[in-house]
């Protein structure tokens, strides 16, 4: 009784083999080996049906499908239990304690540029003021022709601006916004101009190459150094707080008539005089004046009719004072530890 012997054996290995086989991919090898069509060992004796002699025929046929039954649903049986422990160790690596304490989002912070910058925004919008926007790159003729600067004032030299080409260089400051504002419209006018501006200046504590400005700019009939005077004073005592007190120098910009370098008194030692404010008591803000007759000609606005006052202010210095930063960089440095304090 070959054939029947041969299917035994055949039993016999797949029991040994079956036992060994560890994963679920071993369990595949297996029933290729035993049952693929082209070349499984018991495909392969099945087929030998034929070479038997008629009367061992049916045992034999019984025999072999009993066993090809049997390695089919023992292999199927071993698959279930093997994806069982599976899931069951993922389950225990994998385990969530819903009751542990989450860990918190990092939540963005506004830089406090940006706090100053829409602070002072918020001032000059409540008293009918437009924010007007203006090129970073600008002709040589809106930031310093227009504006009154003579071709020989020092900070045109090459040391002090960056030039793109002869006419066209990084604005040095937001002033030019004016020059394009006038152009484009008559008085009455009440615009303040945020935006960025670059000088040829290393980074160090007080400087930086690029930093941040506010123009503000008023043209109407009747327009007095006195409302210049209250427009800068309202401002300060919004910005810094009601007891700051706002002081006017005389000083020189080209572009304005009379001109004024403006101090706020110093609210860190309350204008007894400390480190910030160089033992003066008044800290130095911004330039102001009445705009000179000279930019109203090139923007051709009446000056018989017309007068306006203009301003123009670093927004990182009021930053820095309003939350006591003393160093510039930190302004740049995207550092997290310092602006998630703001
Ligand atoms: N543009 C000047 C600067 O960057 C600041 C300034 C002074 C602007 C007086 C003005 C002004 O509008 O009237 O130093």
């Amino acid at each position: 009784m070959a054939g029947i012997d041969d299917l035994r054996q055949i039993g016999e290995r797949f029991d040994g083999e079956k036992a060994r086989a560890a994963d679920r991919s071993s369990l595949e090898e297996l029933h290729a080996r035993y049952l693929s069509r082209k070349s499984g060992l018991l495909t392969l004796e099945m087929q030998r049906l034929r070479e038997l002699p008629a009367d061992q025929r049916p045992a034999f046929g019984k025999l072999a499908n009993r066993l090809k039954q049997r390695i089919e649903s023992e292999l199927a049986e071993r698959e279930a239990a093997l994806a069982g422990e599976e899931r069951s160790a993922r389950e225990e690596t994998e385990a969530l304690d819903v009751s542990l304490p989450g860990s918190r989002p990092r939540i963005g912070h506004r830089h406090p540029i940006t706090l100053a910058r829409r602070a002072i925004e918020d001032i000059f919008l409540a008293m009918g003021y437009t924010v007007e926007d203006g090129p970073e790159v600008e002709t040589t003729y809106n930031n310093f022709d227009a504006l009154n600067i003579g071709p020989e004032h020092p900070s045109r030299d090459e040391s002090d601006t960056f030039y793109i080409s002869d006419d066209i260089v990084l604005r040095t400051q937001t002033s030019p916004v004016q020059i394009r504002t006038m152009e484009r419209q008559p008085p009455p006018i009440r615009i303040i101009c945020p935006g960025r501006v670059f000088r040829r200046d290393e980074l160090d504590a007080t400087h930086s190459p690029m930093f941040h400005q506010i123009e503000g700019l008023v043209v109407d009939e009747g327009i007095s150094f006195g409302d210049l005077k209250g427009t800068l004073d309202l401002l300060h005592r919004q910005f810094f707080g009601e007891r700051t007190r706002t002081r006017l120098r005389p000083s020189y910009f080209p572009f304005t008539e009379p001109s004024a370098e403006v101090d706020v008194s110093c609210e860190f030692c309350e204008s007894r005089g400390c480190r910030v404010c160089k033992h003066t008591g008044w800290i130095e803000m911004m330039g102001a004046g009445m705009v000179h007759p000279a930019v109203y000609d090139c923007v051709g606005y009446d000056t018989a009719r017309y007068s306006g006052f203009a301003f123009g202010l670093g927004i990182d210095r009021y930053a820095m004072l309003k939350y006591g930063i003393d160093d510039i960089p930190l302004l740049f440095q995207n550092d997290m530890r310092f602006l998630s304090q703001f």
